[in-house]
């Protein structure tokens, strides 16, 4: 479709991109063939800043053949210091078969232990992909329903995380994680535990909350 209507597909590489998802780029894991991608984290294992925009042969040639000059430079674009970190970090990933080990072992190890946690009652679903895993949290279990966003309840169970040790982010009131590439068998199951814990405390924190309103409004009643 999008070649019949010559439109460019930019897929967004920034966390997808350098094994994430098992594969170097997450669009082969899907199959696709972006024009552009932007790429950063990853690359340098987030060790140093550093991003860019790969750009396929055809716009560089159509930049280059309607404009003259491919310009896309900027004032630390390409800094070494860097950019010999990004490069370190893709040798370190090849000759230790990092990509390689999340798609066969760890990333089918984690998606086996991240599914454990589907039986909690505030997780409407757990998935996860590589070394990527989400969990949406739902008022509802049966129905899928989600909580009233004025509640935060993600928020909430962001900072019960962190309170528990555990790095996990919250984009509404889904729950991502997105682990070191080098985790261990041990390490996942350490952070799945941990997982459980957070959504038990919340768990804890929602029905201490709903007691107190429905006590507040009684009270007013
Ligand atoms: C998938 C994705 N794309 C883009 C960005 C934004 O990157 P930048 O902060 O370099 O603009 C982020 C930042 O977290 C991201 O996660």
């Amino acid at each position: 479709m999008l070649e019949k209507y010559d439109i460019l597909l930019v897929i967004d590489e920034v966390i997808c991109g350098f094994g994430r998802l098992g594969e170097w780029f997450g669009s082969q894991h899907y199959d696709l063939k972006p024009d552009l991608m932007p790429i950063a984290k990853g690359l340098s294992s987030g060790y140093l800043p550093i991003g860019g925009v790969l750009v396929g042969d055809r716009i560089a040639e159509t930049l280059v053949q309607e404009g003259g000059e491919f310009y896309h430079g900027f004032t630390y674009s390409g800094h070494p210091v860097c950019a010999a970190v990004a490069l370190k970090t893709l040798e370190i990933m090849q000759r230790e078969n990092i990509v390689e080990r999340v798609r066969d072992d760890l990333g089918p190890y984690l998606a086996k232990r991240w599914a454990t946690l589907a039986d909690h009652p505030l997780v409407g679903e757990a998935r996860s992909l590589g070394l990527m895993g989400a969990l949406e949290l739902v008022a509802d279990k049966a129905t899928g329903e989600r909580f009233d966003s004025s509640l935060a309840v993600g928020s909430m169970c962001r900072d019960t995380c962190f309170d528990t040790g555990l790095v996990m982010r919250s984009v509404g009131d889904t729950m991502i994680i997105s682990p070191p590439l080098v985790i261990t068998h041990d390490e996942i199951d350490a952070l799945v535990s941990l997982a459980r814990a957070a959504l038990d405390e919340t768990a804890r924190q929602l029905a201490a909350s709903f007691h107190l309103t429905s006590l507040t409004s009684e009270s007013c009643s």
